[in-house]
């Protein structure tokens, strides 16, 4: 065995610009599975204007010829290793062409140009051009493309690449070739090639200043029918970017291509977007309203990526959540103007705090711009994305709706065409406001999830009250010490009958507005408001204004005040998920000596709110019902007792579904009849209540009302209704679960996005038996580690989302992900490291866990040749 070499880091700090241009890329593709041929022609220009050695960037390419201006090179002019070509003494301009070969078919990471389903697809981002041919493959290095693609006519009638189609035609021996040229000047990570046989839907968009843009969405022709969906929420999207940022699209065509193998969601390649299918098709019988709105939001996420990373890119990878942090921003304001806006933040919160706030909190928090990576794709996470937009909303927050957008609009009037940083997009912001942002600054160097702390006091004698603010920042690896942040906290106060109160700081005059923001910068701080008559229940961090963890000192009537009464409707919201948060933490902390229940008042606040008199909005009445996240609870455990989790979680809803029956049930039947089977928003909320109700009959008295499960999974045709009955049949393991399982895949075998919800909803299912089942269903031959959405249907429901099964004590389900890890690693390493982050996790756990969770990382570890990916997540998780 060779020892092992560790890879190095690669630190912001080293940050050089390129040594040259390159003005224009020609490159031409004749496109073969086994092996395709790619000719490069750069038209290089150094940038000292002396020749210099040029090390451009390639991996498993086969190298068949080079040339400078026409001259082939000889073996001793250039360098090839694993990872580079080096140029000695490359003239000052020059024509470099360069011929490769890869093989699309064997390529199983995903990344470059590869096959799904017989369709040749390329993946960029972030350095996947280096696969396809040798280039400076940085996203500093900005040049226009020319494409020629030739394929077999028959099995590749479409041929597609970024920009405009500007030539084609038929050739010998039953092949063709499609020109295109791309007139916007881009970095390597946003070139795509789409070559195959997929169906095509039409349609287009009229710009704000009149310019006809034609869109094709591109997709299996098994599965066009599943197109329109994407295709309004594209045009929806490209209305809205004109209508709230100014923002027009700018070239004659947009395309859409799905693919049913790849590694994430989407991606924004210049004019031409390639998705997953999970993130583009739906339709109600195969989707559900949930996948309506991922594929709403994801088309519009890409979209608006056109501006926010296209027109305007990043510097290099560590400003990565300059064009995502960003764009997610968007994709929020997107959603929530479609939609409920409450709703929209309460989901969005939820999953910061699920899943961002946890990564905070462990081995890999990294600030949103990390300083160092030894595998970049490791840093694609909740918080370069998730948090990384919440620094964008605490600067539209502390500017205001108006100068935000001046702001944004000198950002993109700056720097429109070029590659920049975080520093240029905060001083975008700081020139049009005029406000001192340094201290601001430090929410992109500092890790870990700051925790505010604030106390009050109520004096009657001056009518005053005063609210202390104390910040703190816990340490994090690598980071040790943590300085002040600038927070914004959004407040309000609420008087003794419920009405909003004005807010007068001391020494103001009275403005009558009942919410303000209050900014904190310094460790301690204090405001007193005055004019009140009595004490009021202040209502802070409304809207979640920061991602911070406050920790106030409002007592259990305080809440069931603001569940009641708040104006604002994240912080009724919020009110509630702390009522039942406390009330299940003190439950798991007493159990297994005392039988867990809820209390009486939160059954109360339930009931009203199921009574349906206090809010109208019928989704958020469901997620306001909804017990909070195991992952949110479990952050406030000092040791996760998953067993005890799990059985505090379940008693709670039998107990609320047994109190509640009544109410559960007749708003059960009014949301039935609301629903109108449609996916208009008013529809989908009544569906989300409807099943959180009937979730909860079933779990609160199984033998009732399983046959209303039953019934609703065989009479309705939509799949949101489908398969809540079918999970929550399968959950209880009654009669009915095995066998509409197995009706369920009988109908669906034939449609892969279905079929991923098959596994994904056994995988979930929490009991002691699921590793054996995950194991047999790995058996299945519809089973296979080649599809990532495969992959994270079975194994990463079960490792993520599946508490008892995945930590069963014997580590039967810690082998399995293990095993599972190390066979993909060689395959791909980007999903295998994905899948290998619940590992991480591993301190929070007993003891005997612990030991368990870290001997599969050490075994992980030591396996021969592991990927850069793997080693990175797996060392550090240890470290
Ligand atoms: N830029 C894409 C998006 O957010 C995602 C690319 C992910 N790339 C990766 N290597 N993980 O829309
Ligand atoms: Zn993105």
């Amino acid at each position: 065995m060779s020892p092992t070499t560790h890879p190095e880091p690669i630190r912001l700090a080293d940050y050089r610009p390129p040594v040259c241009e390159f003005e224009e890329i020609s490159l031409d593709f004749v496109l073969d599975p086994d092996v395709t041929t790619v000719t490069s022609r750069l038209k290089v220009k150094t940038r000292s204007g002396a020749p210099e050695t040029l090390a451009l960037d390639g991996r498993e390419l086969t190298l068949k010829s080079i040339k400078i201006d026409d001259r082939p090179l000889g073996r001793d002019e250039f360098q090839v290793d694993r990872e580079h070509l080096t140029l000695i003494d490359v003239p000052s301009t020059c024509l470099i062409e360069i011929v490769t070969t890869i093989a699309p078919r064997l390529n199983s990471a995903l990344m470059g140009l590869y096959l799904s389903n017989g369709i040749y697809c390329t993946q960029c981002e972030a350095e996947g051009f280096r696969r396809i041919t040798y280039f400076l493959d940085r996203p500093d290095v900005m040049t226009r493309y020319k494409v020629r693609i030739e394929a077999d006519l028959a099995s590749c009638p479409v041929l597609l690449s970024n920009g405009n189609p500007v030539g084609g035609g038929k050739l010998a021996n039953g092949r063709h070739f499609a020109l295109w040229e791309d007139p916007f000047r881009k970095p390597a990570y946003l070139f795509a090639l789409v070559a195959g046989d997929l169906a095509c839907l039409e349609d287009h968009h009229v710009t704000r200043s009149g310019r006809r843009v034609a869109l094709k969405l591109y997709a299996d022709s098994a599965a066009i029918d599943q197109c329109a969906h994407a295709m309004d929420s594209l045009k929806r999207s490209m209305r809205w970017d004109e209508d709230a940022y100014g923002l027009e699209y700018d070239l004659d065509l947009f395309q859409i291509v799905g693919v049913g193998d790849f590694n994430f969601g989407a991606m924004e390649n210049k004019g031409l977007n390639i998705f997953n299918t999970s993130a583009l098709l739906a339709r109600t019988d195969t989707s559900t309203d949930g996948d309506f709105q991922q594929v709403e939001r994801i088309v519009a996420h890409e979209y608006f990526h056109n501006w926010s990373g296209d027109r305007v890119t990043c510097r290099d990878w560590f400003q990565l959540t300059l064009k995502e942090g960003l764009t997610v921003f968007r994709d929020q304001q997107f959603s929530s103007d479609m939609h409920s806006a409450a709703v929209k933040r309460i989901a969005d919160v939820m999953l910061l705090r699920e899943t961002q706030f946890a990564e905070d909190a462990g081995p890999l928090a990294h600030p949103i711009r990390p300083e160092s990576y030894v595998e970049i794709n490791n840093f694609y996470t909740r918080t370069v994305y998730e948090k990384g937009a919440e620094v964008v909303r605490m600067l539209h927050t502390l500017l205001g709706a108006e100068l935000f957008r001046k702001g944004i609009d000198l950002y993109f009037a700056r720097h429109d065409g070029s590659a920049v940083t975080c520093e240029d997009f905060v001083q975008a912001m700081a020139d049009v406001s005029g406000r001192d942002l340094r201290r601001f600054m430090r929410w992109y160097s500092q890790a870990g999830t700051p925790e505010v702390r604030v106390t009050r006091e109520f004096d009657s004698s001056t009518g005053s009250l005063t609210l202390e603010f104390t910040q703190s920042t816990p340490p994090t690896p690598g980071q040790q010490a943590k300085l002040p942040l600038h927070i914004p906290i959004r407040v309000g106060l609420v008087g003794r009958d419920g009405q909003a109160l004005p807010l007068q700081l001391a020494g103001e005059n009275a403005k009558g507005e009942t919410a303000r923001v209050l900014e904190l910068t310094e460790e301690r701080q204090s405001f007193t408001f005055v004019g009140l008559d009595a004490a009021p229940v202040p209502s802070i961090l409304r809207g979640f204004s920061a991602p911070v963890r406050l920790r106030s000192d409002l007592t259990k009537d305080d809440l069931l005040h603001l569940l009641k009464h708040d104006e604002d409707a994240f912080n009724r919201w919020e009110a509630a998920q702390s009522l039942a948060a406390e009330a299940i933490v003190q439950a798991i902390r007493m159990s297994p000596q005392r039988q867990p229940v809820p209390d009486a008042d939160l059954i109360q606040a339930y009931s009203r709110l199921l009574e349906g008199s206090i809010e109208q909005d019928h989704a958020f009445v469901a997620r306001t019902l909804s017990l909070p996240g195991r992952s949110f609870i479990a952050q406030q455990l000092s040791v996760i007792d998953v067993d005890a989790m799990h059985r505090v979680f379940k008693t709670f809803q039998e107990t609320i579904g047994r109190e509640l029956e009544a109410p559960l049930l007749a708003a059960y039947r009014s949301m039935a009849r609301i629903d109108d089977g449609s996916t208009r928003t008013a529809a989908m909320a009544a569906r989300t209540l409807k099943n959180a109700a009937l979730a909860y009959l079933v779990i609160g008295q199984p033998a009732k009302f399983e046959p209303l499960a039953v019934s609703q999974y065989r009479q309705s045709s939509m799949m949101t209704d489908r398969l809540s009955a079918l999970r929550i049949l399968a959950e209880i393991d009654g009669a009915a679960g095995a066998s509409l399982l197995e009706d369920f895949y009988g109908r669906w075998q034939n449609e892969p996005l279905v079929v991923n919800k098959w596994f994904a909803l056994q995988a979930g299912i929490e009991d002691y038996k699921s590793p054996e089942r995950v194991e047999a269903l790995m058996q299945h031959p519809a089973f296979t580690l080649a599809n990532p959405n495969r992959v994270r249907a079975l194994l990463g429901t079960f490792s993520m989302a599946n508490l008892i099964g995945f930590h069963r004590e014997d580590g039967a389900g810690y082998r399995l992900l293990a095993d599972k890890v190390i066979e993909l690693d060689s395959k791909n390493a980007q999903v295998a490291a994905r899948l290998l982050t619940t590992f991480g996790r591993w301190r929070r756990f007993d003891l005997h866990r612990q030991q368990m969770m870290k001997s599969q990382l050490e075994r992980i570890l030591a396996v021969p040749g592991l990927s850069r990916d793997s080693y990175e997540i797996a060392s550090k998780s240890l470290g």
